[in-house]
């Protein structure tokens, strides 16, 4: 079987014939969050399916779709879901669409995701930028050989890499700015990564919180490693769709995790959407 650089150079070839024009920016779309793709002008949409090597998700509200064009001006590649582990594919399939994106001209990524509220200010429905993460998922996404070549970046592509500006603080800056424009509250916040695909126990939740965690979520840190790994700048903004396990007296469910999605989609859209051009200016 071809090597992993090999099957992402080939789907990336794959994507390409199917849109002549380069991405320069990534969207990654969480749960619920999906709808955000409907921005995208004179879109081309690939189902993941067709994409060979890509995972394809089984879960709920993730709808499987690659959709390649333009917001703003700026050529933009958008997931409209992702696979996870607790789904049981290994880290170098979660990964390997990032890869693709990568390796297609992405330079930087704008990655979402719902996550569950460990932090009491936070309400159900808030955004939060994302200024770190806590990978408590037992593994790492750039587990196995090293492979320079997917390195896109001067210096890009070592074994061992920086994580201390994962979440690039200039790509934050910009969402601040913007959130505050829009009158969009957007606190900051480290997100820990939990393998799943069960919920947290209010204990885990109340250690985590020692730990200096602000959201749990089941994503996003594979991602930002790899991005990281190959030289793409981050900007992560999570959705608050529920407080963590514990901290309200009330069981947690899929279904409320979706319903809120919708519930903000239009503050989320309006404050993606403007920073698109930002963070491509910004990452130029
Ligand atoms: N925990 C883990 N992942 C999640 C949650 C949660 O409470 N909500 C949405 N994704």
């Amino acid at each position: 079987m071809a090597d992993h650089y090999t099957r992402a150079f080939a789907a990336a070839d794959y994507v390409r014939s199917m849109h002549k024009t380069e991405p320069r920016l990534a969207v990654i779309l969480g749960s619920g969050l999906g709808n955000f793709a409907t921005q995208v002008e004179g879109a081309t949409t690939i189902d993941y399916s067709d994409i060979p090597g890509w995972p394809v998700s089984t879960v709920e509200g993730h709808d499987g779709k690659l959709v390649l064009g333009t917001i703003g001006g700026v050529t933009v590649a958008v997931m409209q879901g992702r696979v996870h582990a607790y789904e049981g594919y290994s880290m170098n399939e979660v990964t390997f669409p990032m890869r693709v994106l990568g390796l297609l001209g992405c330079t930087a990524l704008i990655v979402t995701n719902a996550a569950g509220g460990i932090n009491k200010s936070y309400g159900e429905g808030t955004l939060v930028a994302i200024s770190d993460h806590i990978n408590l998922t037992g593994t790492n996404a750039a587990l196995g050989r090293n492979e320079a070549r997917f390195g896109i970046k001067e210096g890009a592509g070592q074994r061992f890499f920086d994580m201390t500006a994962a979440y690039s603080p200039k790509l934050r800056g910009l969402a601040h700015a913007e959130a505050e424009r829009q009158k969009i509250p957007l606190p900051e916040g480290v997100y820990l990564a939990v393998l799943g695909p069960s919920y947290e126990t209010p204990a885990e939740i109340r250690a985590f919180r020692v730990l200096g965690a602000d959201l749990v979520g089941m994503s996003t840190v594979h991602e930002v490693i790899v991005a990281r790994h190959m030289g793409i700048e981050v900007l992560g903004i999570s959705l608050v769709t529920n407080m963590a396990a514990g901290v309200l007296d009330q069981p947690i469910n899929h279904l409320e995790v979706m319903e809120t999605g919708r519930r903000v989609e239009a503050q989320f859209t309006s404050l993606v959407k403007a920073l698109v051009p930002q963070v491509a200016a910004a990452t130029a």
